[in-house]
């Protein structure tokens, strides 16, 4: 894939440029869809759904409307909902807090293992309770959370795993790609994301055919994709919703596009890898934390996201000459006000709110050459 820079500096994300680097497929895309008069319940959404799953090796893949809406869609389909407590990280999105919460359920948050920046084994262990019924890891910024060891946790204890990897699609454990190992794996093709659509988009892949089904009708009304499908086009049995269900379906130029990015993903990912090699090599010995593979695991780098103490001066600086920098994402949920209800406190998980304090995400990505991330890095270095 060929990527045209759109400007001076290092930005974060350049739309218009992931845009050219396809632009007639995806104007091909569109225009195949418009034609068709089929903006939704057409064919777009199952072919990704197949691409998809075949791309991840994952038996089934569910389009949905978000990232957020997949870990919704997953919670609810695995009948996750009140009196059921859910073990979860509070140094990310709002997605899974909010998602436990929205299905009834009650959010339990533990800390993390600060080298890999994923929920900590032994404290999701030591949070189990009679209630427990899911542990909803998050692969932050696209290294896996130790999903082997948190399967063998929740076999133990009767649990199930819906795993956030909005950050992490094409991260991989002991060569397989994530989309295996938990019951539900979510995925996010947000703009910014690996995969990103033209709006909001997202997916659920698991191995069981029947959840399958069941994500399916719960992100469409709770009725069956066959029997909507077959009623969208005059030709149904009218109206059968069988369980509550959400309106989180992917439309069909969102699937249109993602299906011509999807054979970019590859070089995109190595990309990203090469970059994020880049970076530490450029940044090693600089007294800056750096984000590093911890096990037999391959990261997707989302984001290079680093630690320092003066973060926030030192983004300023970086941000004066045209570095971009964000800090994905902070602070950590424990601490926003929507949480206030549960009760903590600044020093309820130490090692999320140091990192939080701390991180720095870096430009990366395939709207980026490796003179670019040179230039970040050497910007970086002059500032630190
Ligand atoms: C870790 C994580 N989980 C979930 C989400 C939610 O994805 P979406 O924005 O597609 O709802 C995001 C989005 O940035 C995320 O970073």
């Amino acid at each position: 894939m060929t990527v045209t820079k759109t400007g001076a500096g290092v930005p974060l994300y350049d739309h218009v440029a992931v845009y050219a680097a396809a632009k007639s497929r995806i104007d091909a895309a569109i225009a195949r869809v418009l034609a068709s008069g089929r903006l939704d319940w057409g064919e777009e959404v199952p072919a990704f759904e197949a691409e998809l799953s075949d791309w991840v090796g994952a038996a089934h893949a569910v389009t949905v409307g978000s990232g957020t809406g997949a870990i919704k869609a997953a919670l609810k389909a695995l009948g996750v909902g009140p009196g059921d407590e859910v073990i979860t990280v509070t140094n990310t999105d709002i997605a899974g807090s909010s998602a436990i919460r929205f299905v009834g359920a009650d959010v339990v948050w533990v800390d993390i293992d600060p080298a890999t920046r994923n929920i900590d084994v032994a404290q999701t262990e030591a949070a189990i309770t009679p209630r427990t019924r899911a542990i909803l890891p998050v692969d932050m910024y696209g290294h896996p959370a130790d999903l082997h060891a948190l399967r063998a946790l929740a076999d133990r204890h009767g649990l199930v795993i819906v795993e956030d990897a909005c950050l992490a699609l094409g991260a991989e454990i002991e060569g397989l790609k994530l989309g295996t190992i938990a019951d539900v794996t979510c995925f996010s093709f947000a703009p910014t994301k690996h995969l990103g659509a033209f709006g909001s988009a997202g997916a659920c892949v698991t191995e069981d055919a029947a959840l399958a089904e069941r994500l399916q009708m719960v992100s469409a009304y709770g009725q069956s994709r066959t029997r909507h499908t077959a009623n969208f086009a005059g030709g149904g049995a009218g109206l059968f919703h069988e369980t509550d269900g959400l309106n989180e379906r992917m439309d069909e130029i969102q699937a249109a596009i993602l299906r011509a990015k999807l054979p970019d993903l590859d070089a995109s990912l190595a990309i990203r890898r090469a970059q994020a090699a880049r970076y530490g090599q450029r940044l090693a010995g600089a007294g800056i934390d750096l984000p590093g593979e911890h096990g037999p695991v391959r990261h997707a780098w989302r984001n290079y996201v680093v630690e320092l103490d003066d973060r926030d001066a030192v983004r300023a600086q970086l941000g004066d000459i045209g570095v971009g920098t964000n800090t994905p994402y902070a602070p950590p949920m424990h601490l926003q006000p929507v949480y206030a209800d549960l009760g903590c406190r600044p020093g309820s998980f130490p090692q999320s709110e140091r990192s939080c304090a701390r991180l720095m995400g870096l430009p990366l990505g395939p709207h980026l050459d490796l003179e670019d991330i040179d230039r970040a890095a050497d910007a970086l270095l002059a500032v630190v």
